[in-house]
């Protein structure tokens, strides 16, 4: 079989280059190809993690381009603006789409049945724009959607209950953006439902909230920008994909009745394997949750919208 490479587009930087790091420094995949506008990052970063592979058995992380892109190769896309102080993921749309429609139009240059995973932000609508301006069926192209919330929401409830994240089974679900929302009602810490697990306190909820929504807001505040969670987000999902480890992860792809929900793009519960993405339906939510849901995806609905006609 022929070696299937993961192209990272937008590879120079701070998101594709940490996601492009984990997959080689952890041997998930041994052909690693970054493309960026930025041709002299692009090389620099390419140069710099290749070192990080000394150690590993075979892998290669290269400079790469859209015309060596082969049939079941993965397109990771990390291009465009991100988040300043005070934005939000959604102030990014107008140009973000843009890139997107163009970047999913170079990935079908060659016509092969590929994989888009959609990174960039608000990734919803981006990963929207990229299954239509793909034409791929539905399965092949996808967004990280809220998996780094949820793993932002695994750590919270960890390190709150002194036990180990593996023992945490939780999602944030909706957009990943403002109106996400932790469905805590069917969360287990080790088999044990959340809210009877010792040291839970259920006023808790609202804070727990609040904190992994504001996650974003308070590291971009620090430190301008995130790349460490999500580089390692990237990195479980593709693993997943080219290793058939039929994981489980809530990433966002289009639903078809899935929750009542018909013909919008958001964070859901999903088996990701070697023949992509499928949403899981039937995660018990409670009417309150399923009302957070809808509402999500009013949000999403609305900033679709606003897209221009051409792109969508
Ligand atoms: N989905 C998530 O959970 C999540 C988490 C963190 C960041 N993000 C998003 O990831 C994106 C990237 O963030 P970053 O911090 O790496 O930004 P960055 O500015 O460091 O990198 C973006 C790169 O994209 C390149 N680029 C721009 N247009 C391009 C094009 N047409 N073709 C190829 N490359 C192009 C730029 O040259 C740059 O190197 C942002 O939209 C950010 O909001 C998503």
């Amino acid at each position: 079989m022929q070696k299937r490479t993961v192209f990272i587009v937008g590879g120079g930087g701070m998101v594709g280059a940490s996601s492009a790091q984990v997959l080689a420094v952890k041997e998930i995949a041994s052909d690693i190809a970054l493309i960026d506008i930025d041709q002299q990052l692009v090389r620099g970063q390419a140069m710099d993690i290749s070192h990080a592979t000394a150690y590993t058995k075979s892998v290669s992380v290269r400079v790469g381009d859209y015309s060596e892109i082969k049939e079941d190769d993965i397109v990771v896309i990390t291009s465009g603006v991100s988040q300043q102080p005070g934005q939000t993921r959604m102030d990014l749309l107008a140009t973000n789409a843009k890139i997107t429609e163009q970047v999913a139009r170079s990935a079908m240059e060659q016509g092969k049945p590929i994989f888009i995973l959609v990174v960039a932000n608000p990734v919803d609508v981006l990963t929207h724009i990229a299954l239509k301006t793909s034409g791929l069926p539905k399965e092949r192209v996808f967004g990280t959607g809220t998996t780094l919330d949820t793993a932002r929401l695994k750590v919270s409830l960890a390190n709150r209950l002194h036990v180990s994240q593996k023992e945490v089974q939780a999602y944030v679900m909706g957009e990943h953006g403002d109106s996400s929302f932790p469905a805590l009602s069917g969360a287990t810490i080790g088999g044990l439902p959340l809210a009877d697990f010792p040291g839970f306190r259920h006023h808790e909820f609202e804070t727990i909230k609040h904190d992994i929504r504001n996650a974003v807001y308070e590291i971009i505040a620090a430190k301008k920008s995130t790349y460490y969670g999500i580089g390692h987000v990237v990195a479980k999902i593709v693993e997943a994909l080219l290793h058939d480890a039929a994981s489980i992860y809530p990433v966002c792809s289009l639903t078809e009745g899935e929750y009542g929900l018909h013909g919008v793009v958001l964070g859901l519960p999903s088996l990701v394997s070697a023949r992509g993405v499928r949403i899981l339906d039937h995660y018990p939510l409670t009417e309150n949750e399923h009302k957070q849901l809808q509402d999500s995806a009013k949000v999403i609905r609305g900033a679709l919208e606003k897209v221009p006609q051409t792109i969508v």
